[in-house]
């Protein structure tokens, strides 16, 4: 089994910290693990796959880097149906031979249907979404439209394609604040919370560093509440998790880049499960099962929230390779669940292979 992790997203080093924590949940006596990072450039290396060296240390990320490993290039093979890890500087000798990848990429390039459609190409089973929903989840905008068509409520926003800027009208629609987002990224990068409409331009444009399709959305007054789902097993309805409430303390605008990772310990409070009136945990539930089903998700999936004083919900968006960290709530929600890490991870490839 390949773990496949880093990549050329600004998610890279969130990636390797979420691979550190799968490579060390496999048992060896049940995988034969073949750990294969990206480099930020898009080099793949055979790594030696030690999770020690794949975790936040002194507020470093960590990299894979072209010498983090042996450099590899990978090829079909249709004889046994597999794929195997070539070594191009030894006459393309064979060091591996996969039956099965966990793509544990985050962001561009690993959650966004790419290396679904080379997998696929190949014929190997993959954990997690297929093309198709991997590339509408990746995108803020396909993910509400599809989702909104399913009735699933969605806030006010505004679509701006490359070169477009917020018509008078949507600033009044809006209202502030807003929240402006490159459409596909994540980990919260490149997203600004906007008071005044005075620094919109500012913010459109370091969303436009990362995607030159921005969102703008309502800033929805209320509470972050989260929800895995799993694909059913023997197939069926999807298995939705315990909720896990994020609350931002300290000195942070929103849930953004450094409270969810850096400062994770001191600026996010979690209450897994959500303290929340039993009718409204349902209705979360069946959104995200609604949610994963409308983007037509495979394995996992986790979908965000809010929540409003008045209890209504609202999709915020869908994650189709959440996290794996540490203190990623993905994990954290199934074992509030009864289906602790390691038999989690177990779960995905066995759902992988079927
Ligand atoms: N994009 C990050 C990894 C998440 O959704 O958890
Ligand atoms: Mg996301």
């Amino acid at each position: 089994m390949a773990v496949v992790f880093g990549g050329r997203s600004p998610e890279h080093g969130i990636s390797c910290v979420s691979a550190g924590s799968v490579l060390a949940a496999l048992d060896p006596d049940q995988y034969e693990v073949v750990p294969v990072g990206i480099s930020r450039a898009g080099q793949w290396v055979l790594t030696g796959g030690d999770s020690s060296q794949l975790a936040i240390t002194d507020r470093r990320l960590p990299e894979v880097t072209a010498e983090s490993g042996t450099a590899v290039v990978l090829n079909a093979d249709p004889s046994s149906g597999g794929l195997l890890v070539l070594d191009p500087a030894e006459g393309s000798r064979a060091l591996a031979d996969v039956d099965v990848v966990f793509p544990v990429l985050h962001g561009a390039y690993g959650e966004d249907g790419t290396i679904q459609g080379m997998l696929e190409m190949a014929g190997i089973p993959y954990v997690g979404a297929n093309v198709f929903a991997s590339a509408a989840a990746m995108d803020k905008e396909f993910t509400k439209k599809l989702c909104a068509a399913e009735e699933i409520p969605v806030g006010p926003y505004a679509v701006l394609r490359s070169g477009m800027t917020l018509t008078e009208q949507d600033k009044q629609r809006l209202g502030l604040p807003v929240f402006v987002k490159p459409s596909r990224a994540g980990s919260s990068f490149g997203i600004t919370r906007v008071t005044d409409w005075a620094d919109l331009d500012d913010a459109v444009a370091n969303a436009r560093k990362i995607d030159p399709k921005v969102l703008v959305e309502s800033a929805v007054i209320g509470r972050e509440i989260e929800c895995g789902v799993l694909e059913a097993e023997a197939g069926g309805v999807p298995e939705a998790s315990a909720l896990a409430e994020v609350r931002v303390v300290g000195d942070y605008d929103f849930y953004d880049f450094e409270a969810k990772y850096i400062d994770a310990d001191a600026a996010c409070e979690y209450d897994i499960p959500a303290d929340l009136p039993e009718r409204v945990t349902r209705q979360v539930q069946e959104y995200a099962v609604r949610a994963f089903t409308a983007l037509d998700c495979a394995g996992l999936a986790r979908a965000d929230f809010f929540v409003t004083p008045e209890l209504d919900v609202y999709l915020n968006e869908v994650n189709t390779m959440p996290g794996f960290t540490p203190t990623s709530m993905f994990p954290r929600m199934w074992a509030a669940s009864g289906l602790e890490y390691q038999k989690l991870v177990n779960r995905l490839i066995r759902t992988a292979l079927n």
